[in-house]
């Protein structure tokens, strides 16, 4: 069997390492090299692929990033949908792919699945909201990197007697911001699961200050969004309708300032929690369900996504998860209320599935 391999969507930590894995086991249970293709699915349209054979893989664990490049979402393929891809893999004698991505990926590779070509997808991203699995990687890398932002932000707010506000990445949930915000001890979080009122927020802000807190640490998520107290800039859509994250830990901070009349700062963690060297939790993670994967077409089994549940590595059809969101729980944002100074009510959307 020939397996191809590629990585879509944002990149993240430990793609190195789930690349690695699929190229290594292939090597061990097929005894051949697999094709890497280059930027995600524009390097199957364009046919820009890359032998990778165990050699080619070697001391890539450390490296962030992905060797493979990657790209989101082209045109191309929302018009004319997996034909031209399945084409290119015949030409390439390709039988069956090995898909690293996020959600956008999953659909893809539902669609080729469905289309008839043997396909398992491994969940990525730093946001840690792919449906069907309990984390993907990218994730404990990034929260590890924003959890020591909110240390480091601790010990200069304390100083200054300061309001230290920082936006991490998180377009439709809040895991990094609630993983992070936790386990540094933020004063309150902010999750796009639920709209916060910056009025509650100052005025216990305020209250904490009373009781000679002076420094606190507010963890924003860049999609949170408030409620209805307050008009937030339209910053309109991108080129696939998706909302434009444009500084929503500024406009936190600047009303916080401006309503508790204490000095008020603001750090954006942008790119940094993306890029670098993956936590040994991501490496693990990647290696695992990069192994399996190859495993699991060797079984005859595709269509589906190879992601985590609990501790065991779990197989969920791609259509049962492709297109959904997985948001942090309703029990995960009581927690955010009953642990932080300043919480945030959590005013759940009834659309919203809490899985
Ligand atoms: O990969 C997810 C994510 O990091 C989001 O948190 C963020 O909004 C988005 O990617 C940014 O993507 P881009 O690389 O397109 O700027």
């Amino acid at each position: 069997m020939q397996i191809g391999v590629l990585t879509g969507g944002g990149d993240c930590a430990g793609l190195n390492a789930a690349i690695r894995a699929v190229v290594r086991t292939a090597g061990h249970e097929l005894d051949r090299s697999v094709v890497g293709y280059r930027r995600g699915w524009n390097g199957v349209l364009d046919g820009d692929s890359v032998e990778l054979d165990p050699d080619a893989v070697r001391g890539t664990l450390p490296r962030g990033g992905t060797m493979l490049g990657t790209s989101r979402s082209s045109r191309r393929l929302q018009t004319e949908g997996p034909a031209p891809l399945i084409a290119q893999l015949e030409r390439d004698g390709v039988e069956a792919l090995v898909t690293i991505g996020g959600d956008g990926t999953l659909i893809t590779s539902h669609r080729l699945s469905e289309a008839g070509f043997a396909v398992v997808a491994v969940p990525k991203t730093i946001d840690n909201d792919v449906f069907g699995t309990d984390v993907c990687i990218g994730f404990d890398t990034a929260l590890g990197v924003a959890t020591e932002a909110v240390d480091r932000l601790h010990t200069t707010a304390q100083s200054h007697d300061r309001i230290m506000v920082l936006e991490v990445m998180g377009r439709e949930t809040g895991h990094i911001a609630a993983g992070a915000g936790i386990a540094g001890g933020a004063a309150a979080i902010l999750v796009p699961e639920s709209p916060f009122n910056i009025d509650e927020i100052a005025e216990r802000l305020i209250a904490r200050h009373h009781r000679d807190r002076n420094a606190s640490i507010i963890v924003v998520a860049e999609g949170a969004i408030p409620d209805g107290s307050v008009a937030v800039p339209d910053t309109g859509t991108d080129e696939w309708g998706n909302r434009v994250l444009d500084g929503m830990g500024q406009f936190v901070g600047d009303l916080l300032g401006q309503r508790t009349g204490f000095e008020t700062r603001t750090t954006v963690l942008g790119y940094i929690q993306r890029g670098g060297p993956p936590s040994p939790s991501d490496r693990l993670l990647g290696s695992r369900l990069g192994a399996r994967a190859v495993e699991v077409l060797m079984e005859g089994c595709t269509g589906h996504l190879v992601g985590v549940h609990s501790t065991e590595i779990a197989l969920r059809p791609l259509g049962e998860v492709a297109g959904h969101t997985r948001y942090l729980t309703g029990d995960q944002l009581e927690l955010l209320d009953l642990i932080t100074t300043a919480p945030v009510l959590t005013r759940v959307t009834s659309s919203r599935r809490w899985f």
